[in-house]
């Protein structure tokens, strides 16, 4: 970041002294006001709860620009990198900044697939959850207990252990999010296969069972491979400034990541896509298309609770690019498995079209984002709605990771933490229990 040519000055009312404060500015997107002195300088805090104008940290990793409906990683479109990069090369990407030549990406992806088994312990542990135990709580908990098996590579500060830490969670998380499923289901966990793709693989060990050969659909592991690449990383969301909140205190990667995932569980976040799906299966119920307009007048009465999920966005006030890129993927999913005709399907395009048209989403700038079209291919695919927010943290690993690195890395960074406006009770004094 450099320092812009004009400065703020921010003046009171009652009089204090005007101060002046530094601006920066990025590469490209909005410049920021250097407030870090503010404190010393007035005794007073900013307050923004929700982080609408407050940008945490510096980052040359994901950009969005949520008017243009843009979004950047490492400076390459999403278009882009959907359309000729696959999974493992977005990972190098994040991770280390440039897309791997030929040899980069097979020397890659042939570290990550050294990592993909998990230790044999790790099913025991798994084994004491409830068979019906939600995904992401047995994620929460096998990612966190990652720490406890893997100590050589727990060091935040070293960077060798930073290295080996990104490539094993990577590595792992399909693992995981299959034993998770095949928990759930009662059949036998699956191994790895690592002649297969990142995607194939993870069909191979969610699909498969020991008693026959399974074939990978490459319909199927592509359609997989480009949910991996929208939902790689998504610049300072709540599940990444969580990790990287959780990383500040120096605890390890693993642990920080493993606090991701529990606030990517959150149906405002990641899983939306779970509440997506689970809306449009109750409008099914009610009876379909014909009960889509009285749905909607649900979700446009405030006193209701009730929102179109899959719709809206804190940072695309245009449209999101991911959910375009998934809307192709999920005809092309449809299609090759003969399912344009499925009834959650149409459902899903006939509430698209009324919120597109209507005022009320109109005039809010709402849109469907990338998880109203990626539940309708996961369940196509064949996964169960409650694991869709599992697959996401499985793609988002390398995001969080990329994030994670990067804040230990800058010389800026400190512990996170954050002031308050306090409005609770003064100093008063405990009275005896018998006299309250
Ligand atoms: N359905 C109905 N109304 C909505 C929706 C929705 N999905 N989203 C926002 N609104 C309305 C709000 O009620 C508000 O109306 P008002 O101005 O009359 O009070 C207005 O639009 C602005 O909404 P905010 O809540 O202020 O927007 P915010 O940026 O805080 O929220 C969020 C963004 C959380 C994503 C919200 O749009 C939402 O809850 N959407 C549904 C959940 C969802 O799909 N989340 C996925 C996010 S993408 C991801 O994590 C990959």
């Amino acid at each position: 970041m450099k320092l812009a040519d004009n400065k703020a000055t921010m003046s009171f009312s009652n009089g204090s002294a005007s101060v002046d404060l530094p601006v920066y500015s990025g590469s490209i997107g909005p410049d920021v006001i250097d407030i870090r002195k503010l404190y010393a300088q007035t005794g007073m805090f900013t307050y923004d709860p929700g982080f609408l104008s407050t940008a945490a940290c510096q980052s040359a990793i994901t950009y969005i620009d949520g008017d243009k409906g843009e979004l950047l990683y490492r400076g390459y479109p999403i278009e882009q990198l959907a359309t000729n990069c696959d999974f493992m090369e977005t990972c190098h990407l994040l991770l280390y900044g440039n897309l791997p030549d030929a040899a980069g990406k097979a020397a890659f992806t042939k570290n990550v697939t050294q990592h993909t088994m998990v230790n044999e312990q790790m099913q025991f542990f798994l084994r004491g959850f409830r068979r019906d135990a939600h995904p992401m709580a047995i994620m929460t908990g096998l990612v966190g207990a990652l720490s406890a098996f893997y100590h050589d590579s727990t060091d935040i500060n070293n960077a060798e252990h930073r290295e080996i830490a990104a490539i094993r969670l990577i590595a792992k998380m399909p693992t995981l999010v299959a034993m998770a499923y095949k928990y759930s289901i009662g059949q036998p966990f699956m191994y790895p296969k690592n002649e297969l793709s990142y995607a194939g693989n993870f069909l191979h060990m969610m699909f498969a069972t020991p008693c026959e050969p399974y074939v990978v659909n490459p319909v199927i592991e592509r359609a997989l491979d480009r949910i991996f690449v929208l939902h790689a990383d998504h610049e300072q969301n709540a599940s990444t400034s969580t990790v990287r909140l959780c990383g500040s205190s120096g605890t390890n990667p693993f642990a920080a990541i493993a606090a991701g995932v529990a606030c990517l569980w959150g149906p405002a976040h990641g899983g939306a896509n779970e509440a997506c799906l689970t809306m449009l299966e109750e409008i099914q119920a009610m009876g379909g298309v014909s009960k889509v307009g009285e749905f909607m007048n649900q979700v446009k009465d405030k006193n209701s609770g009730v929102k179109l999920m899959g719709f809206g966005h804190r940072v695309y006030k245009n449209y999101d690019p991911r959910a375009k890129l998934m809307q192709e993927t999920c005809n092309e999913v449809l299609e090759a498995l003969g399912l344009e005709n499925d009834p959650l399907f149409k459902l899903a395009k006939a509430l698209e079209k009324i919120a597109l048209e209507d005022d009320y989403f109109v005039s809010r700038k709402l849109y469907p984002n990338v998880d109203f079209y990626s539940g309708i291919v996961q369940r196509a695919i064949g996964i169960p709605v409650k694991l869709f927010t599992g697959i996401f943290a499985l793609a988002r690993t390398v995001g969080w990771i990329a994030q994670l690195n990067e804040m230990i890395g800058d010389p800026e960074y400190k512990i996170g933490r954050p002031r308050q406006l306090f409005t609770g009770a003064e100093r008063r004094n405990v009275v005896e229990i018998g006299k309250r």
